[in-house]
């Protein structure tokens, strides 16, 4: 028997569901609205049968459908394809009414979320994700966005979705390392909010990095919450080291995870340089007095159990400091970092001496 799908809530300005469950892409229809009457649905390459059976679900129910081929990675996420798009959903005579449809991972919800955004000021998309890091992370919050020679997600715009569709069946054809890339953002969500995940990983670690593991899709769901209830400012209440809990707290890791994935050009997969930037944030920790060894004994723990990385072998330490400078999270030229003063208690870590982050980065070297 099939579990009952789950219905996450987003709330603020446009609250939207996101559904978790098996099978749940049939509900497009009703997410869609009656008001639709053209849909595009935008697709990567891998989930073409999937798109090809979701055309014909709208197509029985009445509305003419446009078909648009991603390209894949990162190449999705240009102006160029954007313009494309632009031009197919004028010839289709898309109207305010209308709507975009998702399918596929991170580069597809961004892109196809930056193209409803933009088309008429705006209309609905509603995301598919079939990348584990879709699921839990890029379709959720209504980041849009696109790459420009100069950097990644240099212009998007905040468009939130009219509803996300994560149907766990279509992670079956996802390749296990990208699988385990996305468990990092899982993971990053255990250390800041909900320890619960971490516990689930230790459970049982080869079973997490598997969609059909025994507790994959308490794992999804508990990750989905997690961001579901930051954007939502559903935690804005709770108070974090005399602060409220803003969307920065997604970012942990992420400093030099960014900076890693910059001065590699882009070749690592996401959740690996962000798997090393958390150890790194854990020993920034440890030297600042804010979390002692067993805590950052766990994050290396946790995250080699499920194969992803805890040292970076590139040197380099110059450049990635400079990268981390211009992160656009960077204030200032002060560097910032989100820290833990405990396992799922995080803070903001302002201005950091040199030294300290050398030791923390000599700490993650391989
Ligand atoms: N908007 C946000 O808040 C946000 C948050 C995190 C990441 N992102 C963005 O997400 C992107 C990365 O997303 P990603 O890791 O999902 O990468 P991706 O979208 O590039 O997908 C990775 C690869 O898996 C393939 N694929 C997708 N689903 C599949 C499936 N079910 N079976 C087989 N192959 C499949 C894709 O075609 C691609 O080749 C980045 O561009 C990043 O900037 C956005
Ligand atoms: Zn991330």
């Amino acid at each position: 028997m099939t579990a009952a799908p789950t219905r996450i809530a987003v709330n603020g300005a446009d609250p939207y569901e996101v559904v978790v469950g098996a099978g749940v892409i049939g509900e497009l229809v009703p997410a869609l609205g009656a008001d639709v009457h053209r849909v595009a649905v935008l697709h990567a390459a891998p989930l073409t049968e999937v798109a090809t059976r979701v055309r014909s679900d709208l197509e029985a129910a009445g509305l003419s459908v446009t078909s648009i081929l991603v390209p894949d990675g990162e190449a999705a996420k240009t102006i160029d394809f954007a313009a494309g798009c632009w031009s197919e959903l004028g010839r289709a005579g898309f109207t305010r009414t209308d709507a975009v449809v998702t399918i596929g991972g991170g580069a597809t919800t961004d892109v196809g979320g930056f193209v409803a955004a933009t088309w008429l000021r705006g209309v609905p998309v509603v995301h598919v994700p079939t990348t584990l890091l879709g699921m839990v992370d890029a379709a959720v919050g209504g980041k849009t966005g696109i790459n420009t020679a100069e950097g990644k997600n240099l212009v998007g715009s905040f468009h939130p979705p009219a509803g996300v569709l994560c149907d766990l069946d279509t992670l079956t054809t996802l390749p296990t390392v990208d699988y385990v890339a996305g468990l990092a953002e899982v993971v990053k969500a255990g250390f800041i909010a909900d320890t619960r995940i971490l516990e689930l990983v230790e459970a049982d670690p080869t079973g997490a990095t598997r969609p059909d593991g025994p507790h994959s899709r308490e794992l999804i769901e508990r990750a989905i919450r997690v961001k579901a209830a930051v954007v939502g400012g559903d935690l804005r209440e709770k108070n974090v080291a005399g602060s409220p809990v803003s969307r920065e707290v997604l970012n942990y890791g992420h400093t030099l995870g960014h900076a890693i994935e910059k001065i590699e050009d882009y070749r690592w997969r996401h959740g690996e340089a962000v798997s090393i930037g958390m150890v790194f944030a854990a020993e920034l920790a440890r030297l600042d007095g804010r979390l002692d060894d067993d805590a950052v004994a766990r994050h290396r723990a946790v995250l080699t159990s499920v194969g992803l990385p805890l040292s970076y072998g590139g040197g380099r330490w110059d450049e990635l400091l400079a990268a981390m400078k211009v992160d656009k999270k960077a204030r200032a030229d002060r560097l910032r970092f989100v820290v833990l003063d405990a396992i799922g208690t995080p803070a903001a870590l302002e201005g950091p001496e040199p030294a300290m982050l050398e030791a923390a980065f000599h700490a993650v070297s391989a």
